[in-house]
């Protein structure tokens, strides 16, 4: 079985997402986690995020790997563990015009099939059930108002020890989605057939419940 799990930023789609492949011990890929990793690097070399050639070829002579350890999946680009560095605000802020470009997709997709193609796969990311994963058994498009979706970004924050502004955290969410749901090459959009939860009000066990009933309906 595949899980397609497709949405916009903080819709809750990773933590979902690896709450069911927990409990069904399926693999969990972190679509978007590829995407930011190319874009760190891309930063650390200071390749232009707005020139699709150069980043195409930084794409094919990077590696991107995860490691499963007891603490949660680690990120690695060419054996260097970047696990924190692919979430910071310079990564975040330029992560989607790295994704606009056909040449980036290509190649990240080209890996991301690859990933999923022994199935019991969990993945999240904008366009697993329109395109990476067209066939998958089981598609789950999550949405939550921006406001809710910066509350929790906000909250995430302050977990982590730092104050942010909750008026600019809406306006970085509003500006990826908007790039994210206007390329040309596989922008963020519901499959027809994906089931759409919005998870505004609601828990995270109850959205995992939700899904892993439609899994059950499946078997
Ligand atoms: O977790 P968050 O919602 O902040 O974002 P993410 O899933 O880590 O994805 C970061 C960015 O990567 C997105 O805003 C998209 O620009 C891009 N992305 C994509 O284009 N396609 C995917 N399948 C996954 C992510
Ligand atoms: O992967 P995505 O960007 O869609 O979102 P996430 O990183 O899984 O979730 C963003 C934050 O919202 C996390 O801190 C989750 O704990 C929280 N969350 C929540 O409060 N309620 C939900 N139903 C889902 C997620």
């Amino acid at each position: 079985m595949r899980i397609a799990i497709d949405g916009p930023a903080a819709a809750g789609k990773s933590t979902v997402a690896k709450m069911i492949a927990k409990k069904l011990n399926y693999v969990y890929i972190d679509t978007g986690a590829m995407y930011r990793a190319l874009t760190w690097k891309a930063l650390e070399t200071n390749t232009d995020v707005h020139d699709e050639n150069s980043l195409g070829a930084l794409a094919d002579q990077i590696n991107i790997s995860f490691e499963n350890t007891y603490s949660g999946q680690e990120v690695l680009v060419n054996e260097q563990n970047v696990t924190k560095e692919i979430r910071n605000h310079e990564v975040t802020n330029n992560v989607s015009y790295v994704a606009q470009h056909a040449k980036v997709r290509e190649k990240l997709v080209e890996m991301q099939r690859d990933l999923a193609k022994e199935g019991n796969v969990v993945m999240d990311g904008r366009d697993i059930g329109t395109f990476v994963l067209p066939n998958a058994e089981i598609k789950v498009f999550l949405v939550a108002s921006v406001g809710e979706r910066a509350e929790r970004r906000h909250r995430e924050n302050l977990d982590k020890g730092f104050e942010s502004d909750l008026e600019q955290l809406k306006e970085e969410i509003r500006r990826r989605d908007k790039i994210d749901s206007e390329r040309d090459v596989a922008p963020l959009i519901k499959a027809e057939d994906a089931v759409e939860i919005d998870t505004t009000s609601k828990s995270i066990e109850e959205v995992a419940n939700s899904i892993l009933s439609l899994v059950q309906s499946k078997n």
